[in-house]
């Protein structure tokens, strides 16, 4: 019998790959856009990251794709509209990477709040002079308004860590009029963003939504760059209405704005939310396993639903 052939753009994570992969399939990697679209001719499943475009372009060369694995949990990349046409069923890795994204969140809503990245350049530099009652002052994060943006899986955790800190909480929810949630953003001294990318959520927080918040305000964001306008965001930066951010995620990755790159209190990561050697291998294993389970014709958990 042949074994399905299943393509991945990247090796992902070779030890997992070889375990569930390797006995049952062949498994081959492409990380040329040429070579995948030769390889894909004869594939039954792709595997992709999130930096991948996966679209009717690209889809039209795999005439035998029946199932496509997303090494991310957003599925922003990939036109779902176009597999359902094309009875392609899809998986992502939700749920395995939820902690370390939290985490991540927190460890940037600590580093803008205390200036830890300012701290750390000024003694890499051999810029400090030694103590002083008025160095690099930050924030208490205890008792500070926290706003969270998106009550999935990630946004929840995150909200549960901080109320842990003492911060006190408050969720935008899809009630929320447009003037509700100007007033919800007007006391979000931390304001943390969990949205999926979608046509809705593209530039959430534009500029009118910035401007409606406080003056110590902290802007992390850990989902997808272009739920922020970034334009907007340097802007109110550079002109100090806001304290500070913390960015994982950028508008056009993995291009960081040199207006952006030169601001001292902005805390930068380069899209590092779920790059934990565990949940990595969790991820792998996950979107292994769910594209076997399709090849198989078996119901999977982390199945995207098509939505109607
Ligand atoms: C995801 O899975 O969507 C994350 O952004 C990966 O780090």
């Amino acid at each position: 019998m042949t074994r399905p052939k299943i393509v991945l753009t990247d090796p992902v994570h070779p030890e997992v790959v070889r375990q569930v992969l390797g006995p049952r399939c062949e498994v081959v990697v492409a990380t040329s856009r040429t070579r995948l679209m030769g390889e894909l001719k004869t594939a039954d499943a792709l595997i992709t990251l999130l930096s991948d475009s996966v679209d009717e372009s690209l889809l039209r060369h795999a005439p035998r794709l029946r199932a496509l694995g997303n090494f991310a949990v957003g599925v922003n990349n990939i036109d779902l509209n176009a597999c359902r046409t094309r009875g392609i069923r899809v998986v992502n890795t939700p749920g395995v990477l939820t902690r370390a994204t939290a985490e991540l969140t927190i460890a940037l809503l600590f580093a803008a709040a205390r200036r830890i990245p300012e701290g750390d350049r000024m003694c890499r530099g051999g810029k400090w002079k030694g103590w002083a009652p008025d160095q690099l002052l930050g924030q208490d994060l205890r008792g500070r308004h926290a706003l969270i943006v998106g009550r999935g899986r990630i946004g929840s955790e995150a909200g549960r860590l901080m109320q842990a800190l003492g911060l006190k909480l408050e969720y935008i929810t899809r009630k929320d009029t447009a003037r509700q949630v100007l007033m919800k953003l007007a006391r979000a001294q931390v304001l943390s963003l969990h949205l999926p990318l979608t046509a809705e959520t593209h530039h959430w927080l534009n500029r009118t939504r910035i401007s409606a918040l406080p003056e110590d305000a902290i802007v992390i964001n850990t989902t997808r760059g272009p739920v922020i306008d970034e334009k907007a965001l340097i802007q109110a930066l550079r002109s100090r209405k806001i304290f500070s951010a913390g960015l994982d995620v950028y508008e056009r990755e993995p291009r960081i704005p040199l207006a952006l790159r030169k601001l001292p209190q902005v805390v930068l990561l380069p899209h590092l939310g779920s790059a934990t050697a565990e949940t990595r291998a969790a991820m792998a294993r996950l979107v292994t396993t769910g594209v076997l389970g399709i090849l198989g014709g078996k119901r999977v958990p982390n199945e995207v639903e098509f939505g109607v």
